[in-house]
């Protein structure tokens, strides 16, 4: 599946949202989260961030390895939504983002 990774973390462009032909790209307050269920791994969402933040999940840089789960890890609990736009935001961040210090613009 496709991941969010840190450079998305206190930038959340949203140009991935636009792409998605599934609507699984949820926001949380810090970074945008992939519901890897819903997820159809098309692709579309990674060329458009400005900030190179989306990747496929084995083709992460080792530097971010932790975001190769924590995007399915923020769902653990929430399970498929089945649609961001109806869900709205999420309640929180993953712990791995949740610890990072304000990340400069
Ligand atoms: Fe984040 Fe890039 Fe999407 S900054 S919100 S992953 S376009
Ligand atoms: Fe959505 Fe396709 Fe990306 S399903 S999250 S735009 S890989």
């Amino acid at each position: 599946t496709y991941v969010i990774a840190q450079p998305c973390v206190d930038v959340k462009d949203r140009a991935c949202i636009d792409e998605c032909p599934v609507d699984c790209i949820y926001e949380g307050p810090r970074k945008l989260y992939i519901q890897p269920d819903e997820c159809v791994d098309c692709g579309a969402c990674e060329p458009v961030c400005p900030v190179e933040a989306i990747f496929y999940d084995d083709d992460l840089p080792d530097e971010w390895g932790g975001y190769r789960t924590a995007d399915s890890e923020v769902f653990a609990d929430l399970g498929s939504p089945g649609g961001a736009s109806a869900a709205g935001p999420l309640p929180s961040d993953h712990p791995l983002v949740s610890a990072l210090a304000e990340q400069a613009a």
